[in-house]
C-alpha cells in the first residue's frame, strides 16, 4: 500500500444496524454484506457476538457468521470479516463456529471461494460513565476483560482490533475527555497485542482542533499511524473536516458506514458513521485512493436506505446517483 492509498472498513452492517429498532432479517443482512464485497471494499464489520438482551439487532451475527465462512461472498480480492466481541464468551462463540465449519482465520481461498481473513474487534472507552454504559464495567475492568480475549485470538491466529469510544467527547461527561487518557489507552490496548487500534468518536463532538490536539498526544504517546484507525459519527457534521485533519496528520485508516447508517445506543442523540460514499468522494478529490466503487457503494446506501425505511444520510451518494 501507498501512502496515498487509505483503507475503509465498513461498519455499516454492525455500527450502522445495531440500533435499527426494527428487526432486520438475517438475509437482507447477508445481502447487504455481499454487495458491499463487491464494491472493492476490504474490511466488513458483519456483526458482534454480544448478548442478545444488550444488543438485540446483533442476535442473527452467529448465522451470519457461519454463513460467510462456507459461501463467502463472491469478490475480486481477499476480504476481512469482523466482529465485536465483548468478552471470552463472545470469542469462544466465534470459534466454535470457525472450528465447525474448518474454516482458518486466514483462508487462501481457492477458484471458486475468495480468499476471507476473520478479525474480531475489542471495546474500552476513554470515560468512566460510557464504559459502565456500554460495557458494565470499569475503564480498569474492561481492560482486564480484554487481556484473555487477546490471548486466545492469539492462540486461534486472529487478528485483533481495538476501539477506545468516546475518544472525542462522552454522552454524560462532555466534550473534554482528556486526550492522554485516550492515548493510555491506545498504548495498553497494542501493548496487549491489539494488531490495530481504532479511536472513535462515538458522540460526533470532535472539532478539528481537538482532532488535532489527540492525534499530536497520541503521536507523543508514540503511537505509529499504522496501528491507527479513526472511527468518526457526524453527528455535528464534522467528520470530514475530522478525516482531512487526520489524513493531513498520516493516518489512512478509516472507519465508515454505508449510507451513514447508525447510531449508539448508548450515546443518545448520535447519529450514523460519516457515510462510506462521502468519505471515498473526500479523499478521491484529494487524489487518493481508496479502491472503491463510489457508484455502486452509492447504490447499495440508497438501496439499504429505503429497506430500512430511512433518509439516505450520504449526500456524496445521493448526488452520485442523480448524476
Ligand atoms: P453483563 O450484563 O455485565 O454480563 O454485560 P454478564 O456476564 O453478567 O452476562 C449477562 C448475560 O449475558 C448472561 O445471561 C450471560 O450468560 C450472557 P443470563 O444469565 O442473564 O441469561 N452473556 C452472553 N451471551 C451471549 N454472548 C456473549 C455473552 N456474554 C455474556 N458474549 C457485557 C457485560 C460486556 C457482556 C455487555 O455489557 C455487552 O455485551 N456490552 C456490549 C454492548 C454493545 O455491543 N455495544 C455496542 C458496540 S460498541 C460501539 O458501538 C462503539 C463502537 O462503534 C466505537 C464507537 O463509536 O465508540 C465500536
Ligand atoms: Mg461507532
Amino acid at each position: 500500500l501507498t501512502s496515498d492509498h487509505v483503507r475503509i472498513v465498513e461498519v455499516g452492517p454492525r455500527d450502522g444496524l445495531q440500533n435499527e429498532k426494527k428487526s432486520i432479517s438475517k438475509e437482507t443482512k447477508i445481502q447487504l454484506i455481499e454487495r458491499l464485497a463487491n464494491t472493492g471494499v476490504t474490511t466488513i464489520e458483519a456483526g458482534s457476538f454480544v448478548p442478545a438482551k444488550w444488543v438485540p439487532q446483533m442476535a442473527s451475527t452467529a448465522e451470519i457468521c457461519e454463513h460467510l465462512l462456507t459461501s463467502p461472498p463472491l469478490s475480486q480480492h481477499a476480504i476481512t470479516y469482523n466482529y465485536l466481541v465483548p468478552n471470552v464468551r463472545g470469542l469462544e462463540n466465534l470459534v466454535k463456529i470457525m472450528e465447525g465449519t474448518g474454516v482458518p482465520a486466514e483462508s487462501a481461498g481457492s477458484a471458486s471461494k475468495p480468499a476471507t481473513t476473520t478479525e474480531v474487534s475489542l471495546f474500552a472507552a476513554a470515560t468512566e460513565a460510557f464504559s459502565k454504559a456500554n460495557t458494565n464495567c470499569t475503564v480498569a475492568e474492561s481492560l482486564e476483560r480484554i487481556k484473555p480475549i487477546v490471548a486466545l485470538a492469539k492462540t486461534k491466529n486472529i487478528r485483533v482490533r481495538g476501539y477506545v469510544s468516546v475518544a472525542l467527547g462522552c454522552p454524560y461527561e462532555g466534550p473534554e475527555v482528556n486526550p492522554s487518557k485516550v492515548a493510555d489507552i491506545t498504548a495498553t490496548l497494542l501493548e496487549m497485542g491489539a494488531d490495530e487500534v481504532s479511536v472513535a468518536d462515538t458522540t460526533g463532538m470532535g472539532t478539528a482542533p481537538r482532532t488535532m490536539e489527540l492525534l499530536q498526544t497520541l503521536k507523543a504517546a508514540g503511537i505509529a499511524n499504522t496501528d491507527l484507525a479513526l472511527h468518526f459519527h457526524d453527528t455535528y457534521g464534522q467528520a470530514l473536516v475530522n478525516t482531512i485533519v487526520s489524513l493531513e496528520h498520516g493516518v489512512r485508516i478509516f472507519d465508515s458506514s454505508v449510507g451513514g447508517l447508525g447510531g449508539c445506543p448508548y450515546s443518545k442523540g448520535a447519529t450514523g458513521n460519516v457515510a462510506t460514499e462521502d468519505l471515498i468522494h473526500t479523499v478521491h478529490s484529494l487524489g487518493m485512493h481508496t479502491g472503491i466503487n463510489l457508484e455502486e457503494m452509492s447504490r447499495i446506501g440508497s438501496w439499504i436506505s429505503e429497506v430500512l425505511g430511512r433518509e439516505n444520510a450520504s449526500r456524496a451518494g445521493k448526488a452520485t446517483l442523480a448524476r
